[in-house]
C-alpha cells in the first residue's frame, strides 16, 4: 500500500500485488490534476516490478478511463457494471 504525502496531509491511496494488480489509485479531490495520479501509478508500477511482476493490471473506473489509456493500459475486457451504475 503506498501513500502519497504532501504538506502533512494524505494526498493519494493504492495498493499493488507483487504480481502486479493494481487495486486502486486514488487521489483526493483537493490534490487532483497536480502530478499525484501520475506519480502514484508510476510508484504501484516500480513497486510491481522490483517484486517480479512483468505486467500491471487495473480495473478502470470511468473517472479513470482516460487518464488509464494514456497511461499505457488497454482494455482488456466488457465493462464491468459496479455500484449501481449500468454497463
Ligand atoms: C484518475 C486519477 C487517479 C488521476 O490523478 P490526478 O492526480 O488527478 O492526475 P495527474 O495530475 O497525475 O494527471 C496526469 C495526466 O493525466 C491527465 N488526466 C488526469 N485525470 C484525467 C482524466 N480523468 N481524464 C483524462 N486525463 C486525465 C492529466 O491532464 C495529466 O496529463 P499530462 O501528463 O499530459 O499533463 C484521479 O483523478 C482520481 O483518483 N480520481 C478519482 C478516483 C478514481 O476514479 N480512481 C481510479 C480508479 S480506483
Amino acid at each position: 500500500m503506498l501513500v502519497a504525502e504532501g504538506g502533512g496531509a494524505i494526498m493519494g491511496v493504492g495498493p499493488v500485488t507483487e504480481a502486479g494488480r493494481i487495486g486502486l489509485n486514488y487521489v483526493t479531490p483537493e490534490a487532483r490534476f497536480r502530478g499525484v495520479g501520475k506519480a502514484m501509478l508510476r510508484a504501484l508500477e516500480a513497486h510491481a516490478r522490483t517484486a517480479g511482476a512483468v505486467r500491471c493490471t487495473l480495473e478502470s473506473t470511468e473517472t479513470a478511463r482516460r487518464f488509464d489509456l494514456a497511461s499505457g493500459y488497454r482494455k482488456d475486457g466488457a465493462p464491468i457494471p459496479m455500484l449501481g451504475a449500468r454497463a
